[in-house]
């Protein structure tokens, strides 16, 4: 049993890597050629024709989230009433993805009872493919055209019942289920208000044409959640490039916190599969719980960016919220018009609410002595009149270079207020205090040229969620340079003589 490890490894990283998730833990060791290697099989270039899929429409009741109590079938009218459907509420398809147990994963409950506690009269139905969605990978993939063609008659005949507007129609799509809504979209008649795509999947869609998955096209707006993407390490369970209007890759896109995949990554050789399983699943459903998040703490709506990169997000570089440069992750997205494949970025905590605050800083590092480059570890402390945080370690990537100005990003758990003061304290690589160098060769500049020659100590702070920004200036003390941290205060009576 030894070789599987590195076996599933191979099949990973060779791309068929779908082959994760759902409840294998029970069959791990004897089935795991059924679980695993199985699906491969099919994986051959002439594909199998799909017929009767026969996707099914559950009207889920707020009291009973988690059962299929009453299904609408499309030609039988009288099932819309049957099912108490409200034809002026808002309508919300919920559809699951790849499966392996054949059964409703979790969220699906959850995401129901969180979309009626937001939207209390709508109509949250779910589409059961589930008899499709639990064939070989390659195979429910490929039937995701033909699902979303019975979705799209599905939409078809309840406007036709109904008069609906389209509008406050909302489709909703994990993995195959993004794909599944995405083709559901460009074969109605009419154009659907909304789709979501939670971590669409990757294989078989990653780089195909607009029309064989989900794409801007499919509805008015469309807007995509991305949590397991290539980025981590070649692996695509969810597709990387971005498919809607407006794609969210929170933490880049991978590593979730909370997540460990790198842990399980690392111990895969001796923990096995379970850690990696758990791990890979947890990243790929991040992406539901995002959205289920945004549904039930309004009030605490995480905020995105929009970026060039993941890179240049973790250096704080685009926090800047000026034409419609940033939105709100989940539910309350706003449509950006003539948007199109637009990657914004944002960071979360490890667990529900996910938000976190954003600060950019910089600073500007003026280096006198003859010392050309050096990489020191720089942790902050903010202070606020709400709270604060401490001992925060900046993410110094490469060499500090001298007279340029640096940019960080940090980020705090709680709201800490409005910021009052903050300390830095820098040590060298070899950890030694540079508590010389602060007094005589560091200083902090803010960024507005102008400023330059009055030599000012500052750090320029940019909150994005309130989209702030203050200058702190190095509070002058005796005894600064003696000490390997220093204070900086907030600099009002500065910042106006110094403006231009
Ligand atoms: C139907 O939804 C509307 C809101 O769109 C609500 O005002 C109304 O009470 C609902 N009707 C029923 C029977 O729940
Ligand atoms: C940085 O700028 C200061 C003042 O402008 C100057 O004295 C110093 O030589 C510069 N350092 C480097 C390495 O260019
Ligand atoms: C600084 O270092 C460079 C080479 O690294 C040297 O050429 C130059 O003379 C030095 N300047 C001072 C002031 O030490
Ligand atoms: C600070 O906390 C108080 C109560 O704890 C709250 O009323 C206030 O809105 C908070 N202020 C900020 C800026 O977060």
């Amino acid at each position: 049993m030894k070789i599987w490890p590195i076996n599933y490894l191979f099949l990973l990283i060779s791309g068929f890597t779908v082959i994760c998730v759902t409840s294998v833990e029970e069959e791990l060791s004897d089935t795991f050629h059924v679980n695993f290697l199985e699906p491969l099989k099919n994986l051959s270039p002439q594909r199998v024709k799909v017929r009767g899929v026969h996707a099914k429409f559950s009207l889920r009741k707020p009291a009973l989230p988690d059962d299929d109590m009453c299904y609408i079938v499309p030609g039988k009218e009288e099932s819309l009433g049957k099912c108490s459907f409200n034809t002026t509420a808002k309508t919300f398809l919920v559809i699951h993805g790849w499966t392996v147990s054949g059964l409703f994963e979790s969220w699906v409950a959850k995401l129901v009872a969180a979309l009626y506690s937001r939207e209390k009269d709508a109509n949250v139905i779910v589409v059961d493919w589930l008899n499709t969605a639990q064939n070989h990978y390659a195979l429910a993939a490929q039937s995701t055209q033909k699902v979303g063609q019975e979705v799209a008659h599905f939409i078809d005949w309840i406007e036709e019942m109904t008069n609906i507007p389209l509008d406050k129609l909302h489709l909703i799509g994990y993995n195959l289920g993004a794909h599944v809504a995405g083709f559901a979209g460009s074969y109605a008649n009419n154009k659907v208000g909304r789709i979501t795509g939670l971590d669409p999947a990757g294989p078989d869609f990653e780089g195909v044409h607009a029309h064989q998955r989900l794409s801007p096209d499919d509805a008015v707006f469309v807007d995509v959640l991305h949590t397991f993407s290539r980025g981590s390490l070649g692996l695509s369970i969810g597709i990387e490039q971005p498919v809607g209007h407006v794609d969210i890759y929170p933490n880049g896109g991978s590593f979730q916190p909370g997540c460990n995949l790198q842990g399980a990554l690392k111990k895969v050789a001796n923990l096995g599969l379970l850690a990696m399983n758990e791990a890979i699943r947890c990243e790929h459903e991040r992406s539901v719980h995002l959205f289920i998040d945004s549904l039930l703490n309004e009030e605490e709506a995480s905020k995105a960016y929009r970026c060039a990169s993941s890179d240049m997000f973790n250096r704080g570089m685009c926090l800047k919220c000026r034409k419609d440069r940033c939105n709100t992750v989940g539910y309350d997205a706003r449509r950006i018009r003539r948007a199109r494949s637009i990657k914004m970025f944002t960071k979360t905590r490890a667990a529900m609410p996910f938000r976190v605050h954003h600060y950019q800083l910089k600073i500007r590092f003026q280096v006198q002595t003859n010392q050309s480059e050096t990489e020191p570890t720089i942790t902050v402390s903010l202070y606020g009149t709400n709270g604060s945080v401490t001992n925060f370690q900046l993410d110094v990537k490469g060499k500090i270079t001298p007279n340029k100005t640096h940019s960080f990003l940090l980020v705090t758990e709680e709201d800490i207020g409005d910021l009052q003061m903050m300390k830095m304290r820098m040590e060298d690589s070899s950890r030694r205090p540079v508590s010389s160098l602060i007094s005589t060769a560091w200083s902090w500049w803010n960024g507005d040229s102008s400023c330059s020659e009055i030599k000012a100590k500052k750090i320029s702070i940019r909150t994005g969620e309130t989209q702030k920004k203050m200058m702190f200036c190095l509070k002058e003390s005796k005894k600064a340079s003696l000490s390997p941290e220093v204070t900086f205060v907030k600099c009002t009576a500065w910042g106006k003589s110094c403006r231009r």
